[in-house]
């Protein structure tokens, strides 16, 4: 199959937000424990934290981080995790059935944000708390000094205030399944009251409002509108989150994941706009995608899982897939999706960072490695700069069960006007041949090429471990070209592609 692409740094679909790169630390399994923070581990810095970890999370090229929930927040009391380490109570943690010693809480979090030079975006818990605890963690945490709980985070060792400007307004509160679950009516007219108390503390704060845990929810769409009619005014953004999985060996379907990824951005952004036609309002909100991977949920689901009373274990190994080559093309593609809708997907968490669902897994006591997702996107937070561009794609099509008809190639490009340099990002989603492609590139002047990567194997299913860690890399793709203004390259079977123009 061929496909042909026109791309004009002239037509924009809106300019990138660094958000867009953020990932996300759950008090989850392995994620915080034995992951970042591993205090006898050769490597660990005098706060505890894992300094090969700290390198891979730069190298990663992640934004913002949100902590520490997920489920998990909807059971958690903040200010058990602050001040002095002897004085901090063990807890049940009910989402995770698992044991929260508290040893890493707000404090030491912002510490080890310094070093991997991310921004924190902090989740309150209005599953089993509300309004003055939220409060209560904003002073803390932003107030500068003078009051209770300002004083208080000085007298832990923390003159400066942590100046978090992102917060979430619980988490997935849509889902049966969180601690706390509630009505869209009842979560709005909380979140709502929250929010306005919290921007009378703080004005700065940038507010996320809890959308649908998945566009595959029964209340998808109605959750939405009901939730922003509560809100719209005291909210900046609504949170998509979306995990996909191959089922039943249906790879072709799988591979086209994106396409649900497009539809779900699609609809809520459709579905905020008419909020804001009936309300009257000129703002418009935007999306926070805060929780978006490939996870084998129904693996997860359908494992034994430790549920007694008497035993409760401290960061178990939980959720800890692992990546193959295909599950990176389809991880890649969703980042293409994010990118396409630049304009109004202005922030995104990958879920998650460490162990968890993780492109970093770590072995205590041990390595440090890269899966097979930390390629895309580390290539992509590094190479797409700039603007999203509006593309003019033509390509053949294949049959989905559950798509319907798809195109093969799917792919975004970027323009950075300070260093002229354009990014363009691609898959192959054929499972039996390349796919050659052709790229009008004219438009942006006399360009050549900087750097290529495609993600490929002749094992769909090949992963790294820890055994093999780089079992699966990018490698240049020798086969691009430039003539005549036109780029020509050609996809593998299968394949992610990241390419680099200046
Ligand atoms: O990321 C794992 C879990 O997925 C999160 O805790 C929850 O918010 C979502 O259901």
């Amino acid at each position: 199959p061929r496909a042909h692409l026109t791309l004009d740094p002239h037509f924009t679909v809106g300019r990138i937000n660094r958000r867009i790169f953020g990932s996300f630390i759950e008090h989850l399994g392995r994620c915080v424990y034995d992951g970042i923070y591993e205090p006898g581990h050769p490597t660990a810095d005098s706060n505890g934290f894992r300094e090969d970890v700290i390198e891979l999370v730069r190298e990663l090229g992640v934004s913002t981080i949100r902590y520490p929930g997920g489920n998990f927040v909807s059971g958690f009391r903040w200010e058990d995790s602050v001040g002095p380490r002897s004085e901090r109570p063990t807890r049940l943690d009910l989402a995770w059935h698992s044991t929260e010693t508290n040893e890493v809480g707000i404090d030491e979090f912002a510490l080890w944000l310094e070093k991997t030079g991310s921004e924190m975006m902090y989740a309150v818990n209005l599953g089993t708390r509300g309004v003055l605890e939220a409060l209560d963690v904003l002073e803390y945490a932003n107030i500068a000094s003078g009051t209770a709980l300002s004083d208080a985070r000085v007298q832990n060792g923390h003159p400066k205030p942590h100046a978090i400007s992102m917060w979430c307004l619980g988490n997935e509160m849509d889902g049966p399944w969180q601690l706390g679950h509630t009505s869209a009516e009842d979560y709005g007219k909380l979140a709502s009251q929250t929010a306005k108390a919290m921007r009378q503390l703080d004005p700065s704060v940038e507010l996320v409002v809890c959308g649908s845990s998945s566009a595959h929810m029964p209340t998808f769409g109605a959750w939405e509108h009901t939730v922003l009619e509560h809100t719209y005014e005291d909210v900046d953004y609504i949170s998509c989150h979306a995990y996909y999985e191959e089922i039943d060996g249906d790879t072709a379907s799988f591979l086209a994941s994106a396409v649900d990824m497009d539809h779900f951005i699609e609809s809520v952004v459709a579905t905020a706009d008419a909020v804001r036609a009936q309300l009257g309002q000129t703002k418009k909100i935007n999306i926070s995608f805060d929780e978006w991977n490939v996870w084998y949920i129904r693996r997860y689901h359908s494992e034994d899982k430790i549920t007694e009373i008497d035993s409760w274990p401290t960061a178990p190994r939980l959720l800890e897939d692992n990546y193959s080559v295909l599950d990176a093309v389809v991880f890649g593609n969703l980042m293409i999706s994010l990118l396409k809708h630049a304009e109004r997907v202005t922030s995104a968490s990958l879920a998650q960072l460490v162990n968890v669902i993780a492109p970093i897994m770590t072995e205590p006591g041990g390595d440090v490695w890269r899966q097979t997702t930390f390629y895309p996107f580390a290539l992509t937070s590094r190479l797409a700069v700039g603007d999203a561009l509006e593309l003019k794609l033509s390509s053949d099509t294949y049959e989905t069960t559950t798509y319907g008809e798809v195109p093969i190639i799917d792919a975004v490009a970027t323009h950075d006007d300070e260093t002229g340099r354009t990014a363009i990002f691609l898959v192959n989603r054929s499972q039996r041949t390349a796919s050659e492609i052709t790229i009008d590139v004219s438009h942006l002047g006399t360009v050549s090429l900087l750097e290529t990567h495609t993600l490929a194997d002749d094992d769909i299913y090949a992963t790294n471990t820890l055994v093999d860690q780089t079992r699966v890399t990018p490698s240049p793709n020798e086969s691009a070209s430039i003539t005549d203004g036109v780029l020509t390259i050609t996809l593998p079977a299968v394949s992610w592609t990241a390419i680099s123009l200046g």
